[in-house]
């Protein structure tokens, strides 16, 4: 039954990221999904998903983000366009590129720039952003670029919570923003599809009108989609006594299921993670490249949330993409290694306390 399930999560998940201009890579595509699922480690075809860390610049200072853990200098990074152009050229060919890791995307000075690139080689585009910065130059830049899908990052919509988490934000701005967006959109006659991306906190959990706020505000802003998700490492978020005791992990259970009853009555979708452990889910190293804002390449995107960033570059990282063609990286000794240890008993530390490893990010 696992089984059919992960091909159909599998299947999903490529229909999410298929267009039909890029149907006659869709064999290579189910190719990383093959090697994924038998865990192939070596010879595994390159990724056609990368996913970009273009700034380390960021307007806000979040609770449990590990921005501000980062060295001063290394707050202030961006991917120029020479360095873009050539990180793309250097992974050819791609379907898809997401602009994740830490840092917001708009305080990138040349991301226009990115856009336009982007779009003139039919690679979509998904990005996540603290919404502050949707001002109408970046709106019109989407607009003009053809750009459909982004997600914004909400913990609460009880503006004085959201506030308090997303220290720096305005709660009002980013809903005017988001409703900007639309209205923009549909002058230009144009479809945009916004996500919310809603990571769980202790306090969520204790006082769950935060959550359910959410789905309130996902409604009126027709939202396609929240997706809740634990953090990197649930230790930090202190959710791990709702996972390992097992009357803290039923009063989870019972919130999720009324989540999802309230999100059904609202009409709206949302995906929650699961409410049990389980060992080795992950699967990234085989179907997508993390790159830091550095152009390092890194086995995933949730290496960031999980140390410190000089370390985990200096553990992990794969090899450099504006040095080197992703061919050369994505199957070296490091990589190969790195696949053979997640599909065993013994994974890096890592992967040990993150949450992709125990099935519930
Ligand atoms: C790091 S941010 C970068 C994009 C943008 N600045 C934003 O906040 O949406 C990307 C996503 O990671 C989430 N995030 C923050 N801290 C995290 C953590 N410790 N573990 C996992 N995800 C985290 C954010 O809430 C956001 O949805
Ligand atoms: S979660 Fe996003 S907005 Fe918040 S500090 Fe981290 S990078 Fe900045
Ligand atoms: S288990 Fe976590 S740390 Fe390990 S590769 Fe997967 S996402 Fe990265």
């Amino acid at each position: 039954m696992k089984t059919i399930s992960n091909i159909t999560k599998g299947i999903k998940n490529i229909r999410s990221v298929l267009y039909y201009k890029q149907i006659n890579i869709l064999p290579r595509l189910l190719r990383n999904y093959i090697f994924a699922f038998f865990r192939i480690n070596e010879n595994v075809p390159a990724p056609l998903e990368l996913q970009i860390e273009v700034s380390s610049l960021c307007n806000l200072r979040c609770e449990m983000c590990h921005i501000a853990s980062r060295a001063p200098s290394d707050q202030t990074k961006q991917i120029t366009t020479d360095q873009f152009r050539t990180i793309i050229g250097h992974s050819s060919p791609l379907m898809r590129v997401a602009f994740i890791g830490l840092g917001e995307v708009f305080t990138n000075k040349d991301l226009f720039q990115f856009f336009i690139h982007l779009n003139r080689q039919n690679i979509s585009l998904f990005f996540y952003t603290n919404g502050m910065l949707l001002l109408d130059k970046n709106i019109d830049a989407l607009i003009r670029n053809d750009v459909k899908e982004f997600g914004v990052s909400f913990e609460s919509a009880i503006p004085e919570n959201f506030e308090k988490i997303r220290k720096g934000a305005k709660f009002s701005t980013i809903v005017n923003n988001i409703k900007k967006v639309r209205e923009r959109y549909e002058e230009a006659n144009k479809q945009i599809e916004i996500s919310f991306g809603s990571v769980l906190l202790e306090k969520s959990i204790q006082e769950p009108e935060n959550l359910f706020s959410i789905i309130d505000i996902a409604n009126d802003l027709s939202v396609s989609l929240v997706n809740f998700a634990n953090v990197a490492n649930i230790k930090e978020s202190g959710l791990d006594k709702y996972y390992s005791d097992a009357t803290e992990n039923a009063k989870l259970d019972k919130l999720f299921a009324r989540l999802q009853e309230y999100a059904d009555i609202k009409n709206t979708r949302i995906r929650l993670p699961k409410t049990s452990l389980s060992q080795g889910e992950c699967r990234l190293p085989w179907v997508a490249a993390f790159v830091s804002v550095e152009g390092e390449v890194l086995p995933c995107c949730a290496l960031m949330e999980l140390g410190d960033h000089d370390e985990m570059v200096s553990l992990y990282s794969l090899g450099n993409l504006i040095h080197q063609p992703l061919s050369e990286i994505w199957n070296s000794k490091k990589a190969i290694d790195f696949r053979r240890r997640l599909s065993s008993s013994e994974p890096y530390e890592c992967c040990r306390k993150c949450s992709y490893y125990t099935g519930v990010l």
